[in-house]
């Protein structure tokens, strides 16, 4: 039987980047964009480029560096946001603009203050905008979720003449229920005459934990898209998981007349990925991507799994990515050997000078750690170290003395855009003693809003990875940092934050000034 394709829009880089912290910095969004078209992920929503300059850059160099998925920039219903996205998505191989006014009469009274036929016009307008730029033209009825069924056909019947050929039905406030969201799709498909010009697409906000329930409960009643994000990333409670869903349509193809053709083996790197470059950590039993995921620990079920596998198992953790801790590279490994693994695990250099920097590092840890796994391989480029050249702050050395009953002390030297300095500083541990002494140095008048700690790999030689989420004036960074001694790590990541907050480029928080 011949299986639908049900298209994979992916938004971790537009609508989870509005998870207040999650912010993401230009070089980051491109690692993670390239990281999703490895997946096959069809559509990749960068961002939205009216937002701010940073936003519009970030969308202009993800459509330069994709070439395999289309790139997708979203605009309001305005002339000026429709040109904006054309603007920045000019060199994509493949783009689509994404364009969407509120349907709901909570919205349109309250928000927009315009009438329905007002809301219609505006609608069919900007879709025929989009259209000057590009023939894939998506419309999103925002708050659809609580929309009136008449209303949603009237202005999808509408854009659809206009030239739409996506139609996108969002649950923005996470309000549906399963059942009814699927009758919506169901009944908007049989009663918009012109539907078959279009694909039925949903978007699905978690706030009572139905995103990927709703979604799924769409596919059944005829949706071929679903918008989702790596992790549920997303504004509020999150988005639909897109590694729930895809295995899901994938896990129960008895239910669902389609798949989505990603490569399903990607997904828990990709999920790493994200995770470690927002400081969003994954919870233990998060489904398919939590460290918990795949882990039997009741007698009975290990008895079974290895007995015959399927009594307890019903996906296979290899085919969502999860492999044995591998040691892949070693002391004595040379160049060719660790550029060949990061590029299998999708890691590329834009120069040989960053290959040498990260190959530095690399023999750096090899010296330190005796074995090297692809978590470490991941956390020495994703912690900091590409961009690592063109840094004002770099630290030197840190040397930290901790006593019991005695008040920690670091002794820091740092360069500070090239000029050495070094200072001392006490504490109230070791990581605070640091911090106290990087402060005294660079005085960055910023607040910090998040310190936390992982290890990357299992040991008490495994590398700690830190994540520190600082603000400034309403813009908001997140630095990382990796070491198998964790104050080094903390430090690193603490200097890589104030890197990114003193960038003159530095963001404020995305969608925060329209
Ligand atoms: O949640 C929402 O309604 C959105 C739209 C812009 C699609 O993110
Ligand atoms: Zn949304």
């Amino acid at each position: 039987m011949s299986q639908d394709k049900l298209v994979i829009f992916d938004t971790t880089l537009r609508d989870g980047e509005q998870s207040p912290g999650a912010s993401m910095t230009k070089e980051e969004k491109i690692r993670i964009a390239k990281a999703l078209e490895k997946m096959r992920v069809d559509v990749i929503e960068a961002g939205f480029p009216i937002a701010s300059p940073g936003d519009f850059e970030s969308v202009q160099a993800v459509a330069r560096a994709v070439t395999e998925s289309t790139v997708c920039g979203l605009a309001r219903a305005l002339d000026k946001d429709i040109d904006r996205v054309g603007e920045a998505l000019k060199d994509a191989r493949s783009a689509r603009i994404h364009t969407f006014i509120a349907t709901s009469p909570i919205h349109m009274e309250r928000k927009l203050r315009m009438s329905p036929d007002e809301v219609v016009e505006q609608a069919v307008h900007a879709v025929k905008r989009a259209r000057n730029y590009t023939d894939n033209v998506e419309f999103s009825a925002e708050d659809a979720g609580r929309s009136e069924l008449d209303f949603l056909c009237r202005i999808f019947e509408a854009v659809i003449d206009a030239g739409a050929r996506t139609l996108n039905v969002p649950d923005t406030v996470g309000y549906a229920m399963p059942h009814q969201f699927g009758e919506t799709i169901r009944l908007l498909r049989e009663r918009i005459p012109n539907a078959d010009k279009a694909i039925f697409s949903v978007h699905c906000h978690n706030d009572l934990g139905l995103a990927v329930a709703n979604s799924l409960s769409a596919v059944i009643n005829g949706a071929r898209q679903v918008e989702c994000t790596i992790n549920g990333l997303g504004e509020r409670a999150g988005n639909a998981a897109l590694e729930e869903i895809v295995m899901a349509v994938r896990t129960r193809r008895d239910m669902f007349n389609c798949d989505s053709g990603l490569d399903t083996t990607q997904i828990v790197s990709c999920s790493k990925l994200v995770s470690n470059i927002t400081g969003f950590p994954v919870q233990p039993n998060k489904a398919i991507v939590g460290a918990n995921a795949f882990a039997h620990e009741s007698g009975i079920h290990q008895d079974g799994v290895l007995k015959h596998r399927e009594t307890y198992e019903i996906m296979r953790a290899e085919d969502v990515g999860w492999t044995q801790n591998r040691m892949v590279l070693g002391k004595h490994s040379g160049r060719n050997a660790f550029r060949s693994r990061l590029i299998e695990l999708g890691m590329t250099f834009a120069s040989e000078e960053e290959l040498n920097a990260a190959f530095a590092r690399f023999k750096d840890l090899a010296d330190k750690k005796h074995e090297v796994f692809d978590e470490d391989l991941q956390a020495l480029v994703t912690a900091g170290g590409i961009e690592a050249e063109n840094e004002r702050i770099k630290l030197v050395s840190l040397k930290v003395c901790i006593e019991t009953g005695e008040t920690p002390t670091a002794n820091l030297v740092l360069t500070f855009d090239g000029k050495e300095q070094a200072v001392a500083a006490g504490g109230g541990g070791p990581v605070d003693a640091a911090f106290k002494a990087i402060d005294s140095i660079i005085e960055s008048g910023s607040e910090l809003l998040l310190y936390s700690v992982n290890n990357i790999t299992t040991g008490t030689d495994s590398q700690g990875e830190v994540t520190v989420r600082l603000q400034k004036a309403g813009h908001i960074v997140n630095g990382q940092g990796s070491d198998t001694d964790i104050v080094v790590a903390s430090a690193k990541a603490y200097i890589n934050a104030l890197n990114k907050i003193m960038e003159p480029n530095a963001r404020a928080h995305p969608q925060g000034d329209v």
